[in-house]
Order: structure tokens, then sequence, then C-alpha cells
């Protein structure tokens, strides 16, 4: 990460990555998924210069002499799109500055670049005296991640820019559930450490349906069943623990990816060793690689994180849930 020179203002907004509980790909399709905000943020800091865009992060750095020149496809390039599209908005003809600190692993399943997006969308926004509104937000973000996955849901961003666990659908977007009660359980994420590519991974699916109608349709509708299973024991506020019957679902729904190919042999054995030792394991995000979750007691989650590491899956931790969303703090 390097220092940027800056002259007069600038802006940091931070937003949280997040997991899919309950859904994926099922969700291009249709179906509703859960998804919650982690407790692992991207924090974005933009400030005016006197020309061009200059874009910092862990992950490389890109540089534009004038605002309006076009960036080289990159994974920085959504944020070069999105300073540039705010910056013709306002008619401001001088330069931007955005610097980018991640706890979220990138390629991992765990929403780094919607909440890179979110972030950097506020702060762009903020910046330049533009609306912030969530719905400003929410769109500049979109329109810039839909520059390298063209085929997004949105239902990454929305767990950027309102965290919480949360219902989502194509349609309707945001429905909220009930806050979570830390004690009725825990969760456990494990990253493979193989970075994997959300577009291809859509696009298998898709192929996937076009060749196999009547087992899609029936796995989806399985889906559907489940989601509604599962929202109805996040929901259940009298309820105490809710840790085993969700791993039931947990597994139940990796059944149905492994069906329509998104999981690999290493994932599966993850997988497994997870199932081991929780109650139950699934892939969180498009598959291929990226990050296994599982749900666990409260209580018990430090402990099976250490046993995890022990059988050699390192990059294993425990994640709280984000309530807050999206934070613009000028
Ligand atoms: O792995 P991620 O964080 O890119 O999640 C992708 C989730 C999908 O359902 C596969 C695609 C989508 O846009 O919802």
């Amino acid at each position: 990460m390097h220092d940027i020179p800056t002259h007069g203002e600038t802006v940091t907004s931070s937003a949280p990555g997040k997991i899919i509980l309950f859904g994926e790909h099922f969700i291009v399709h249709g179906t509703d998924a859960i998804l919650c905000a982690i407790d692992r943020h991207v924090y974005v800091t933009a400030a005016k210069t006197e020309s061009g865009i200059h874009i910092t992060s862990d992950v490389g750095e890109l540089k534009t002499s004038t605002i309006t020149e076009d960036a080289p496809t990159t994974a920085l390039m959504p944020l070069h799109h999105l300073a540039r599209a705010a910056a013709r908005r306002a008619g401001y003809s001088g330069g931007i500055t955005l610097q980018v600190r991640s706890e979220i692993p990138p390629g991992a399943g765990l929403g780094s670049s919607s909440a890179c997006c979110a972030a950097a969308a506020s702060a762009v926004l903020g910046l330049l005296g533009l609306d912030v509104s969530d719905t400003a937000i929410m769109d500049a973000a979109l329109d810039a991640e839909r520059t390298i996955h063209p085929n997004l849901s949105g239902a990454d961003t929305t767990a950027s820019l309102y965290g919480g666990i949360f219902l989502y659908n194509r349609g309707v977007g945001y429905i909220g559930l009930e806050p979570h009660r830390a004690d009725r359980f825990g969760l456990v994420v494990s990253n493979s450490g193989t970075a994997h590519d959300t577009d291809s991974m859509v696009r298998r699916v898709q192929r996937f349906r076009d060749n196999h109608v009547a087992i899609f349709s029936r796995l989806r509708k399985g889906e559907r069943e489940l989601i509604q299973r599962a929202v109805e024991i996040l929901s259940d506020l009298e309820a105490g623990a809710a840790a085993e019957s969700l791993g039931r679902l947990a597994a139940i729904n990796q059944s149905y990816l492994r069906k329509i190919g998104v999981s690999s042999p290493e994932l599966d054995r993850l997988v497994d060793a997870m199932q081991k030792i929780t109650y139950g394991a699934k892939i969180t995000g498009a598959g291929g690689g990226g990050c296994v979750v599982a749900f666990a007691d409260a209580g018990s989650v430090r402990g099976i994180v250490t046993a995890l590491q022990k059988m050699g899956y390192r990059d294993s931790f425990a994640v709280g849930i984000d309530e807050e969303g999206l934070v613009l703090s000028c």
C-alpha cells in the first residue's frame, strides 16, 4: 500500500463483506437467498488531486494520467470506472485518488469486490458532493461491478450496503430478517485458498440448467423449500439455539450445489472435514474454489477453528455478523 500525496478534503467509507448462508446460484435463476454481512471490511479513502485517477490497494495499483482515459482490464477497473463516471456526472475535471484497504481475501466468495465497490461508491459520491442516498450508492456500485461481472444478482452489494441477515430476491431486493442473536449459532469459515471465478461458475450452472431442465427445476424447488424453512428458523424468536437445524439445511444445500457442478474434490474434502466437527457445512459463494461455511454452537466456534487449523486448514476463522452495513465518515 502506497501513500498518495493529495490536497483538499478526503472522504473515507467502509463496507462489510458477506457470506451467502443459503441460495447461491439458485438466486440467479429466481429463488431467494439468505445472506449475512460479516465483521470483515473494506475501507476506501477518496481524495481530490490535480489530475488523473490513481488507485492503490493490497492487490496492486492502477493509474491514468487524465480522468477521462480508459483503464486496463484489471481487478481495479470497476473502481476506475466508478470514479470516472462520478466525475463526469459532477462536471469535475480534476483528479481522484482512491486508497483501498481490505480485511477480506479476494476471490474467496466473501464479497470483497462488492464491499470495495460499495465503499468506493460512497466515498467518491461523497467527495464530489453527489447524492449519497442508498439508491445512488447502490446504482454506482452495481454499475461498477457489472464491468467485470455482467450477470450479477446484486445480493453481495446489498449486504455491503445494509448489513445484518437478510433474504434477497432479484425482484424485491432486501428483506431484513430478525437481528442476529449471538447465542443462536456461530459461523466458521475455511478458505480453500483456490481463487474462484464467479462469472465462469455462473455460466457453468446456466449450461447445467440448459442440459438438465427437469433435474434443475427439481433442485430449484428443493432450494426454495429449504430457504423457506431457514427463514422460519431464523425468524422464530422464541426458539433457542438454531445451529443444529441450520447446519442440517446447510448439508442439504451442499448436496444441491454438488449436483449443479460448483463443488470440486478439494472443496468436497474441506466440506467433509468441517461437517464432521460442526452441524453442517457448505460452499459459500460461487464455488469452484473460495470458502466453505459451517454452522456450530456459538460457544464451540473457537475450538472448531483450532481443530481445522490442526488438520492443515490453516486459513480457518470465526466470523461474526455486521449489523451496521456501509459507514460513510468524512
Ligand atoms: O462467490 P461470490 O461472492 O462472487 O458470489 C456469487 C454468488 C452467485 O449466486 C453465484 C452469483 C450472484 O450474482 O448471486
